[in-house]
C-alpha cells in the first residue's frame, strides 16, 4: 500500500534540531524504500518561537500540527529562557500543544538492550529482561488543574496548584493501557497514591472497573512510592505501567536509568483521533548543543512509534527498530552510551549506521 503523509517537524531548541534532522532523513529513507510519499514542514516551538514571536506556541504552529498526520518534536528550553519569573516559558509550548491536540496518553517504552547493560548504574542481573511500557496521563492532573495561583495571606506568600481528575480522563488512558497490554505480556500495573489522595482513589476505582472488563489481562495496583522503589529493585517485573501525569513524569525519568541513557528513550503522545506527537524523552541538553554529538536514537525510535501508531505502518516501524537493535549489537556508540575506548560516533554518523541497515 502506497501512503501519502504529511509530517510536521518541530525541532525546537538545543539539540532538538540536531536530532530531528536525523529523524527526518531516516523517515525519508523508510518512505523511499517502502514506496510512501512523506512530506515535511517545519515550524517553531519553545524558546526559538519566543525569540521570533514572543510566545512559545503560535496559532500557526497549532494549525499546522492539527492538519498533519503526525508531529515529530525535538526538545524545548534552555538557559536563555530559564528565568523562573518570566511570564513566557518554552515549556508552555509543549504543554499547550499536548492540550490543543488532545494528547491524553504518553507512551514511554523502556527496554534494556543487552549490549548496553553496563551503561546503567544498576546491577546487570537486575536489568535482564527489562521491557516496561509506561503510559502516562498527559492532559490532566497537577499540570493543568485550576485554580493555580500565588497570593499574599497574612504577610505570607501562599501558592496553590490543583490536582484534579474526572472519571472519563482516567478511563480513556487506562483503557488504552489495557489494549496495549494485550499485545504484550498482558499485565497492567496501575500506580497511584490511593492511601492519601482522593483523585487516586477515583483512579484506583476506575482502573478496577476496567480491569473487570478484561479477564485476559492481570491488573495490580501499586502505590507510587513502592513503584518507584520496585522500578529499580525489580524492573523486569513490570509490563505496562499506567499512571497520572505527575507520577508518570517522575517515574519515566527513573525508568530511563534502566536503559542506560536518556538519549535512548522514545515517546508517543496520542489522543482519541487526530495526529500523534512523537518526541525523544530527553531535553534540549544545552551543554552539548551545537556539537553534533547528541544521541539520535531516542528520536529515531520515536520515528518508529510514529510509523506504527500514526501511519499504521507496522512493518516499517519494526524494520526501523530492528536496524536500531543491530547498530547497538554491532557496537555503534554515541558518547552517552560509549565505554572505555569505544569510538564515539557523531549524531550524523549514528543515523548513517541505522540507514545503512534499513
Ligand atoms: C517531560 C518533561 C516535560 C513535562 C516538561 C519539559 C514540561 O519533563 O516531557 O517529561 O514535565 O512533562
Ligand atoms: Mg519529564
Amino acid at each position: 500500500m502506497h501512503l501519502k503523509s504529511n509530517i510536521v517537524l518541530l525541532p525546537g531548541d538545543g539539540i532538538g534540531p540536531e536530532v530531528v534532522v536525523e529523524g527526518r532523513r531516516v523517515l525519508e529513507m523508510v518512505g523511499s524504500k517502502f514506496g510512501h510519499t512523506l512530506t515535511f514542514s517545519e515550524h517553531l516551538i519553545g524558546g526559538c518561537s519566543i525569540d521570533a514571536h514572543g510566545t512559545a506556541l503560535t496559532e500557526e504552529t497549532i494549525a499546522a500540527c492539527k492538519s498533519a498526520d503526525a508531529v515529530l518534536l525535538g526538545a524545548v528550553g534552555g538557559p536563555k529562557w530559564d528565568d523562573p519569573a518570566a511570564s513566557v516559558r518554552p515549556e508552555q509550548g509543549l504543554l499547550g500543544l499536548r492540550k490543543s491536540l488532545g494528547l491524553f496518553a504518553n507512551l514511554r517504552p523502556a527496554k534494556t538492550h543487552p549490549s548496553l547493560v553496563h551503561t546503567s548504574p544498576l546491577k546487570p542481573e537486575r536489568l535482564a529482561g527489562v521491557d516496561v511500557l509506561v503510559v502516562r496521563e498527559l492532559t490532566g492532573g497537577l499540570y493543568f488543574g485550576q485554580p493555580r495561583l500565588r497570593e499574599k495571606v497574612n504577610g505570607h506568600i501562599r501558592a496553590v496548584d490543583t490536582l484534579e481528575y474526572h472519571d472519563y480522563e482516567i478511563r480513556r488512558v487506562v483503557e488504552l493501557a489495557f489494549r496495549l497490554a494485550l499485545g504484550r505480556r498482558q499485565k497492567v500495573t496501575s500506580v497511584d497514591k490511593a492511601n492519601i489522595l482522593e483523585t487516586s482513589r477515583l483512579w484506583r476505582q476506575t482502573a478496577t472497573a476496567i480491569g473487570a472488563e478484561h479477564e485476559n489481562v492481570v491488573l495490580d495496583h501499586m502505590l507510587v512510592d513502592t513503584a518507584s522503589m520496585r522500578l529499580v529493585t525489580h524492573p523486569a517485573s513490570f509490563d505496562v505501567l499506567v499512571t497520572e501525569n505527575m507520577f508518570g513524569d517522575i517515574l519515566t525519568d527513573e525508568a530511563s536509568v534502566l536503559v542506560g541513557s536518556m538519549g535512548m528513550l522514545p515517546s508517543a503522545s496520542l489522543g482519541e483521533s487526530g495526529p500523534g506527537m512523537y518526541e525523544p524523552v530527553h531535553g534540549s541538553a544545552p551543554d552539548i548543543a551545537g556539537k553534533g554529538i547528541a544521541n539520535p536514537l531516542g528520536t529515531i525510535l520515536s520515528c518508529a512509534l510514529l510509523l506504527r501508531y500514526s501511519l499504521r505502518l507496522e512493518t516499517e516501524a519494526a524494520a526501523l527498530e530492528t536496524a536500531v537493535d543491530r547498530v547497538l549489537t554491532e557496537g555503534c556508540r554515541t558518547a552517552d552510551i560509549a565505554a572505555g575506548d569505544d569510538p564515539r560516533l557523531t549524531t550524523r554518523q549514528m543515523a548513517d549506521e541505522i540507514m545503512a541497515r534499513l
